[in-house]
């Protein structure tokens, strides 16, 4: 069976095709960075409109690249939530319009059950049940993953989102957008001069809170001659602070449900001190560590794809009402 992906939820149109058993068939991606760059951030208007001039041009592409056409489609999913309400529109509707033109199936798919997902695309997924520490520029969760659909979560962000905290640390450092792999590339600079927090780790729990490591920084950014080299430290002694903080809960998290594996997604898994500061963890607590390939950590159509073609498979059914959700908590998800 081969499933039709579509992403739309932020800054990033993303088209898949998978197929049930053969996996992955192809996919392509159109990131609008350089578009909202220039206004150092994402502009939901301006995502929209260009996901409208990006998205029949990417599906038409990934078709003829897998040599296919529509006739060999049997099912179409789209991410239909958390995300801009615009963009999840201009996905939602195209999806559910080619599927009912095609007369196949569409699926709704959660964004954060897409990333949770992506490291099954891989030659050696992870098994059920596991940890999933999910990090985005939106979400910081961390989840028990009994099964597809089977979500317990665990622990969140009480505030600012991990990749936020990246984003705005980058601003304060004039670094561009998005933040994220600037704070790292910077880092790399970096000497280990402060020493920042570890926001909520002195007390019990598995809940994140990021935005008093973001005052932290910049009063600590103020306080010096706001060097090349300031910078550097600073990103440096930021990453450090997030990546252990990271860890901590993740051992926690590991801790306190027995399990044995670690799953880690989204935007920010893509960051190779965090990724080692969890291999590290992991292998101090005798568990294992997966992730999905550096282009699937980011937002991708392949996700969507793989994500709605296993609920598909399990007999999913939705009606042809066109809809997106900008908030949609991963619990409300059913299990297959
Ligand atoms: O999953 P994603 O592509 O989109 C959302 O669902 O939000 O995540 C984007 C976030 C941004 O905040 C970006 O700065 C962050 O992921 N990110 C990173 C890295 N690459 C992307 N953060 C830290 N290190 C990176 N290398
Ligand atoms: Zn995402």
């Amino acid at each position: 069976m081969y499933i039709l992906g579509i992403e739309t939820s932020c800054d990033e149109t993303g088209v898949a095709i998978y197929h049930s058993t053969k996996g992955l068939v192809s996919h392509h991606l159109y990131s609008q960075i350089s578009m909202h760059s220039e206004y150092g951030g994402v502009v939901p208007e301006l995502a929209s409109r260009d996901h409208i001039r990006k998205l029949i041009p990417l599906v038409k592409q990934t078709l003829s690249d897998s040599n296919l056409n529509n006739t060999d489609i049997q099912g179409i999913a789209y991410t239909a939530g958390p995300g801009l309400m615009g963009a999840l529109l201009v996905g939602a509707t195209t999806a559910r319009s080619l599927a009912w033109a095609w007369q196949v199936p569409a699926i709704a798919v959660h964004h954060m059950e897409g990333h949770l997902l992506a490291p099954m695309l891989e030659e050696n997924p992870p098994k059920f049940p596991f940890v999933a520490l999910l990090v985005s520029g939106g979400h910081t969760l961390l989840i028990q993953v009994d099964g597809i659909g089977q979500y317990t979560q665990l622990g969140e962000s009480l505030d600012d989102a991990a990749g936020e905290a990246f984003d705005k640390t980058a601003k304060m450092l004039d670094l561009g957008y998005p933040g994220g792999p600037k704070v790292s590339q910077l880092a790399e600079k970096g000497t280990d001069r402060f020493v920042f927090p570890r926001p909520m780790t002195d007390r019990p729990g598995l809940d994140f809170s990021f935005s008093g490591l973001k005052t932290f920084t910049m009063n600590t950014y103020n306080s010096t001659n706001k060097s090349k080299q300031d910078k550097a430290d600073i990103a440096y002694a930021f990453q450090k602070a997030t990546s252990e903080t990271l860890a901590i809960k993740c051992r926690r998290a590991l801790q306190q449900t027995g399990l044995k594996t670690l799953v880690i997604a989204g935007g920010v898994s893509a960051n190779t001190q965090i990724r080692a500061e969890l291999l590290k963890m992991t292998e101090k607590e005798n568990a294992t560590l997966f992730f999905p390939r550096l282009e699937f950590c980011t937002d991708n159509g392949a996700m969507i794809a793989y994500a709605g073609c296993q609920r598909l498979l399990a007999g999913q059914e939705e009606n042809l009402e066109i809809y997106a959700k900008p908030r949609w908590p991963i619990e409300e998800l059913m299990a297959l």
